[in-house]
């Protein structure tokens, strides 16, 4: 029998000449996963018609808007995944979301490898196969761009060669990957750190300098998951893409950075998520208001960490797992509204209101009410100080 690839298909250049070319070179027969994770764009239906000209034996789509808003962008949101304290993990969350369907479809089609189109410089290439090594360790992997040095250049003259149905003319300056959490933009010009980004480079969001009527909208969250914007109960996949258009419309969440790739290059990136920033933003402050302090200071550093490890591409790893569990215990309370501003690029918050506040009016007021027992702090500071004050007599007495 005919081996099978199962390719990880995007509709563009690259993968669609990769169809004729792993067939040829793997003398396999090609099964296409095209997977809707809320990028827009392209119709699906026209993706997968695209790997059939290309001469795929199957093509599938793959819709997983809800599960990648409800499994992958809400557990971000909720452990306020910054890599970098600024990037919030675009790319990082669909390679583990992709790399699981690629394995129910190698499944189902009898697939015994599976391809995907990045070079070897990148830090999706890790995503993807670290991901296929926890959910599926026996299937093979061949990527075509970094296993048989696979250029642009070539993959247009192959293209023209075997005459695929597909645009080659049409030349984009840049690197883009995009999803319901985002947008990433990279090489080109950008690639000179000193060159500012044009209006070009954007497309979610709208240029924040613009003068623009400022946009006022309350989230509600239940558990650390948001449930409602201004009072209509949405899923978490609506809620991302109607907060997308509004901050995106404000010029909310551009980021313009060099980043520290897992594979030990430095990258400049740009990065455009509205959506995702205006929801870190009020999540973060409802936690401020619903988390104890010692667990809302530890959680920070769990955050952190739990950021790392889903960009360095380990979803499916025991210690991403194991802070997941933390994550998830420390949103109980986490319920409430937030009232932000979307303006000039920022999502500011300007009010919060929750039933499981632990802000005490009475004890936080400067105005007659207050039930802060004052006197029991000047015991209080003198011990919590007392170990340094002796560490400072210590070295007063050396010199
Ligand atoms: N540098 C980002 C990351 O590693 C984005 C990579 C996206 N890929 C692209 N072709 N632009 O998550």
């Amino acid at each position: 029998m005919t081996e099978r690839v199962v390719l990880a298909y995007s509709g563009g250049l690259d993968t669609s000449v990769a169809i004729p070319y792993l067939a040829e070179k793997m003398n396999a027969e090609v099964v296409c996963v095209a997977v809707d994770l809320g990028q827009g764009g392209e119709d699906m239906e026209a993706i997968q018609k695209r790997a059939i000209d290309c001469g795929a034996a199957e093509s599938v789509v793959v819709d997983a808007k809800e599960e990648f808003a409800a499994d992958f962008c809400v557990p971000a949101l909720q452990a306020n995944a910054l890599y970098m304290d600024r990037y919030p993990l675009v790319s990082s969350l669909s390679r583990p979301l992709i790399a699981k369907h690629l394995v129910t479809a190698a499944q189902q089609f009898g697939g015994t490898i599976v391809s995907h189109g990045c070079t070897g410089k990148g830090n999706d290439q890790v995503r993807f196969e670290a991901g296929l090594a926890a959910l599926a360790p026996d299937l093979k992997v061949v990527a075509p761009a970094r296993d048989f040095a696979w250029t642009r250049d070539k993959a247009i003259e192959y293209a023209e060669a075997k005459g695929l149905p597909i645009e080659t003319s049409k030349k984009n300056p840049f690197s883009i990957d995009q999803n319901l959490w985002g947008r990433a933009v990279e090489t080109g010009f950008l690639e000179d750190i000193w060159n500012g980004p044009t209006e070009e480079v954007y497309s979610y969001t709208a240029d924040p300098s613009q003068p623009r009527e400022p946009d006022e909208v309350v989230l509600t969250f239940e558990a650390g998951v948001p449930v409602k914007i201004d009072g209509r109960s949405l899923t978490p996949y609506e809620i991302i893409d109607e907060l997308n258009k509004r901050a995106g419309a404000q010029g909310v969440g551009r980021i313009d950075m060099v980043e520290d790739r897992l594979v030990g290059i430095k990258s400049r990136e740009v990065y455009e998520a509205p959506g995702a920033i205006a929801l870190i933003n009020a999540h973060m402050e409802l936690e401020n208001v619903t988390v104890e302090r010692d667990l809302a200071r530890f959680k920070r550093g769990v955050d952190q960490r739990w950021s790392e490890l889903v960009y360095d591409g380990l979803w499916f790893s025991p210690l991403k797992d194991a802070l997941d569990a933390l994550i998830r215990q420390a949103q109980k309370h986490v319920s409430g509204d937030v009232r932000m501003t979307l303006h000039a690029g920022k999502a500011t918050v300007t009010g919060r209101r929750s039933e499981e506040s632990l802000y005490d009016f009475s004890l936080a007021t400067y105005d007659t009410g207050d039930t802060f027992d004052q006197s029991l702090a000047k015991g209080f500071v003198q011990l919590f100080s007392l170990p340094a004050k002796i560490a400072a007599a210590r070295d007063a007495r050396k010199g």
